[in-house]
């Protein structure tokens, strides 16, 4: 089999499930019952005291929570919502299905390439409903500026924390900032069950709309039903079948106590990193002056200075059986996109999404698999 076929030997990402993992998913899967529940409920409590959020409802993916906020900000049809399109697709994807138009606003550079609040400034116009920051790798964006010229102007602000589970900007958590959060289970996160997502807010009617929309807005669930508390219900908006379900809960809810922990290795081993990376010429490494004790430490990005040598240096590093990725391809050059809503012009975005590199990155990463990344990294930049 061909090198480039097989599975890395230095994967992007790897996931490891304690034994308490398992029994929580086996002793759900014995209890039968599997959908929305008692261990989803549990685990959405657990979340919004460990986040110090009012409400915390947990969907089926961040991609779900992400179009629940919109539609409780009151996005709509022919309303503008302002995106980074240094993110991934789903940020802006969520604002096409309320009707809306995603406008992309640049990032503030390679060395902080989070959300520029003073481009969205320029980008305001009377039909802007919502603001949705990116916590790009898990380091906090400007989401207080940001909160403050929502505020003035009248406009939501969403924060997209898909990437930056108890993180921190000024010592209040990310997803606390705005009038909601999203955050991200999907496999590869730092808080990962394979598929899952949540809402929080502090706000009651966004909790409301939320909740009643997840399950197609009927007035009482599968669960209430089957314990007797209403034999039939109303439908009061139009809602979607974005429910999680209770394996997915539990084993959320059991991740959750290790959470910290995995971002303490996290942490640990992007200092390393950085001290390893900083001997290297030819590139950048963004948020290196960020403390890593506000971050989630999600990912592990680098900038290669020079234009044109990404696909050449992933290449060389899928030879030597190290995984790198690209986050992310700009959103406003996909071609969905440009057929829809045109050709527009980031040259920042574009610059970061041509030559950046995702490094591995995971908990339980060892030194020395560290060291060999960034050896076959100069390698490969110094061809
Ligand atoms: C920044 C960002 N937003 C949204 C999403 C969508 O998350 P999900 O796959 O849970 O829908 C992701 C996941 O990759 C992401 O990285």
């Amino acid at each position: 089999m061909p090198a480039t076929d097989a599975f890395p030997e230095i994967p992007l990402f790897d996931l490891q499930l304690r034994p308490e993992d398992l029994r929580a998913v086996a002793d759900t899967l014995r209890s039968g019952w599997l959908t929305l529940g008692p261990r989803t409920a549990e685990f959405e409590r657990a979340f919004a005291e460990q986040l110090g959020a009012r409400h915390a409802i947990a969907v089926s993916s961040c991609t779900a929570a992400l179009h629940l906020a919109y539609l409780a900000a009151g996005v709509g049809p022919g309303d503008e919502v302002i995106v980074p399109s240094f993110t991934f697709v789903a940020t802006a994807a969520a604002a096409v299905y309320c009707g809306a138009r995603p406008v992309f606003a640049e990032i503030v550079s390679r060395e902080r390439p989070s959300l520029d609040p003073q481009d969205v400034e320029r980008r305001i116009t009377p039909r802007t409903k919502a603001v949705c920051v990116v916590h790009y790798a898990g380091y906090a964006a400007a989401a207080d500026t940001l909160r403050e010229l929502c505020d003035a102007r009248g406009i939501a602000l969403i924060e997209d924390v898909a990437h930056a589970p108890s993180a921190t900007l000024g010592g209040r958590k990310l997803g606390t900032w705005g009038l909601a959060g999203a955050f991200s289970f999907f496999s590869n996160k730092v808080l990962s069950v394979g598929e899952g997502g949540l809402v929080c807010t502090d706000s009651d009617e966004v909790a409301e709309l939320a909740r009643s929309r997840r399950s197609h807005a009927m007035t009482s669930g599968t669960w209430q039903r089957h314990r007797g508390c209403a034999d039939t219900y109303d439908v009061t908006g139009l809602g979607f079948n974005y429910r999680t379900d209770e394996p997915h809960a539990a084993l959320l809810l059991s991740r959750l106590g290790g959470l910290e922990a995995d971002i303490a290795c996290r942490r640990e081993l992007t200092e390393r990193y950085r001290g390893l990376l900083a001997q290297l010429e030819g590139i950048i490494v963004p948020f290196a002056d960020a403390d890593v004790a506000g971050s989630s430490c999600y990912v592990m990005p680098i900038m290669i200075e020079a234009d044109a040598r990404q696909a050449q240096v992933s290449a060389r590093l899928r030879e030597r059986g190290i995984q790198t990725s690209i986050f992310y391809p700009s959103i406003h050059r996909f071609s969905a996109y440009r057929e829809r809503f045109g050709e527009q012009s980031l040259p920042i975005t574009e610059l970061a999404s041509r030559t950046e590199l995702t490094l591995p990155l995971y908990p339980h990463m060892t030194h020395a698999d560290q060291d060999r990344v960034v050896a076959a990294l100069a390698e490969a930049l110094a061809r």
